[in-house]
């Protein structure tokens, strides 16, 4: 397994604010430099693939070529077992170019209608590619149910309908010390850190 440099830069290939947020703060005591896709100016690829994992790849990918330098992307995303584990891969997409969470998370409630199944999922696979096409992918899953009314001004996204599985609060009710213990993205990027830092 290919391993990372201390003080090597690496690019997160997201164009996502709240990912870049939480990746920064995950990432930051362990000596990498991190540039962003948004910074660098790179293009958002399309998500043409119907796995996380296949689209974290295409994303480190393209970033990794279009960059000359190590890239790392996340596919992420909330499933929700009453829905066969919609919204997932899509989960971006059901909030529609308006970027709608609260729509989304309406959406999702309205479908689970009185099912008392409230079963639901966060998903993160990452993707380490590096320019000469080489890539490790890395993958986690955090249970938990879909509340309703979304609970908490924290985070981004799904955040306040989801509360992870033993938990009172939501995602959305935790600071970001509270999430990173244990978030499926802090799971991922732990096991990222054990195969290419650490
Ligand atoms: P993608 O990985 O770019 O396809 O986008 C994933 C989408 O899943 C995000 O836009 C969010 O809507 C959702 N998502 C992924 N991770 C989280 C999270 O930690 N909290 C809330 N929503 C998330």
């Amino acid at each position: 397994m290919r391993r990372l440099e201390r003080g090597q830069t690496l690019v997160l290939a997201t164009h996502n604010k709240g990912k870049l947020r939480e990746f920064t703060e995950l990432l930051a005591p362990h000596g990498i430099r991190v540039v962003s896709a948004g910074e660098l100016g790179l293009p958002e690829p399309d998500e043409t693939e119907t796995t996380f994992i296949g689209n974290a790849r295409l994303k480190a990918h393209a970033a990794a070529k279009a960059a000359s330098l190590p890239a790392l992307a996340d596919d992420s995303g909330f499933s929700v077992s009453a829905l066969n584990g919609d919204p997932g891969v899509y989960s971006a997409r059901w909030a529609g170019p308006e970027k709608d969470f609260p729509v989304a998370m309406s959406r999702v409630n309205d479908l689970i209608g009185n099912n008392p199944d409230r079963r639901a999922w966060f998903t993160c696979a990452l993707c380490l590619a590096w320019p000469d096409g080489i890539s490790q992918t890395y993958f986690a899953r955090v249970e938990g149910d879909a509340v309703w009314p979304p609970r908490g001004p924290a985070g981004f996204g799904y955040d306040p309908m989801f509360q992870p599985r033993g938990k009172t609060v939501t995602y959305g009710e935790m600071n970001s010390a509270e999430k990173h213990r244990g978030s499926h993205r802090a799971r991922a990027v732990e096991q990222f850190l054990k195969g290419c830092i650490l």
